[in-house]
């Protein structure tokens, strides 16, 4: 679900009046920040630098991401799930494997596309190059920027063709790698494990549900889901499974989950498919 546009000019108005209180950095140095300062982004032909996103940062982010980046603006306690703590650099949407940073043209998306069922807007009102700036203004929180590169994007074949027996391939797949432990064997959140799963900072997490109509936070064309399920949500307890799932099966999985969605979904065809072939949810004991 969205936020309601009328929360904005609140939520905007308090990261303004925080931004006068100017808190000062007591962790890192004058030197270690004028250096971290100095970081950069590329995104295609763009380059952002940090020092030219600080403002931004201040006007748009520092409510909920708070002035160290540590995820703690003073709009956080209201809010479900938490603003992501920056200085962690541990990002749940990535093109790169799992424990790697994302390239700096998978957080210039995640800022554009937002983060669904969360608080956090898309800002794709934002110019592309403002974005960009936030990208390295964002990466200057964390030394892990200056020392790591990178997770290198993993390759995803081109789509095939929807057939019925990739969607009973999906099927299949998804009762072996479990996922209806969590996702349930419906698709609706409520597997076995469901109500005990928290995210690494211990604050409880709910499965995504497949069959409410609802977007995934890392972006909802067929390549997003994809890349979602192959490269996990680092910091939640949604694995990776790039070590275990083949990049041609991937996409088996892909059109069982679409099978999954609600008659009001764009896509049909997966549904059709399922429902034609008769197709019964996974069963928890094979
Ligand atoms: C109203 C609060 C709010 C504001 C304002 C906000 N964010 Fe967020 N942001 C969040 C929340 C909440 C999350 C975590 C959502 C989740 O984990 O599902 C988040 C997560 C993120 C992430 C992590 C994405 C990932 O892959 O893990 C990035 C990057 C980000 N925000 C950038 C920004 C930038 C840049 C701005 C300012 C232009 C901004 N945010 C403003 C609430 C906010
Ligand atoms: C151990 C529990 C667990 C297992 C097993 C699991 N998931 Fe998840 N999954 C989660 C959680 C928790 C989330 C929600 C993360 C969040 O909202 O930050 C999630 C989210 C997702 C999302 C949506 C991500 C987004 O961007 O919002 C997709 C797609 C997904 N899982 C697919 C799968 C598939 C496919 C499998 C099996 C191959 C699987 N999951 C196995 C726990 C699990």
């Amino acid at each position: 679900m969205r936020t309601p546009l009328l929360k904005w000019p609140l939520l905007m108005g308090a990261a303004f009046v925080f931004t006068l209180s100017s808190v000062s950095r007591a962790q890192i140095t004058k030197a270690e920040e004028d250096q971290r300062l100095g970081m950069e982004s590329h995104v295609g032909k763009l380059t952002g630098h940090a020092k030219d996103g600080a403002m931004n940062y201040r006007r748009y982010c520092v409510g909920c991401h708070g002035e160290l980046g540590d995820g703690n603006g003073e709009n956080a306690q209201w809010i479900d799930p938490k603003p992501r703590d920056f200085e962690l650099a541990i990002f749940k949407c990535r093109s790169t494997l799992t424990g790697t940073l994302p390239t700096d043209e998978d957080l210039f998306n995640t800022i554009g596309r937002g983060l669904d069922r969360s608080n956090m807007p898309p800002w794709n009102p934002l110019s592309a190059q403002m974005r960009a700036d936030l990208v390295a203004y964002i990466k200057h929180f964390s030394p892990r920027w200056e020392k790591e590169k990178p997770g290198t994007p993993i390759q995803i074949p081109a789509e095939p063709e929807i057939t019925a027996d990739r969607v009973k391939a999906g099927r299949e797949l998804f009762q072996k790698m479990e996922c209806w432990k969590c996702h349930g064997v419906t698709g609706q959140a409520n597997g076995p494990s469901a109500a005990t799963l928290t995210d690494d900072l211990n604050r409880p997490i709910l499965p995504f549900n497949f069959t409410e109509g609802s977007r995934p936070k890392c972006g909802s064309t067929d390549v997003d889901l994809y890349r979602i399920f192959m490269t996990g949500l680092d910091g939640t307890p949604m694995p990776s499974f790039a070590d275990n799932i083949k990049p041609d099966e991937a996409w088996d999985m892909v059109f069982y989950l679409r099978s999954l969605e609600p008659e009001s979904a764009a896509t049909h065809k997966e549904r059709d498919i399922a429902k034609q072939l008769g197709l019964k949810p996974v069963s928890p004991n094979p």
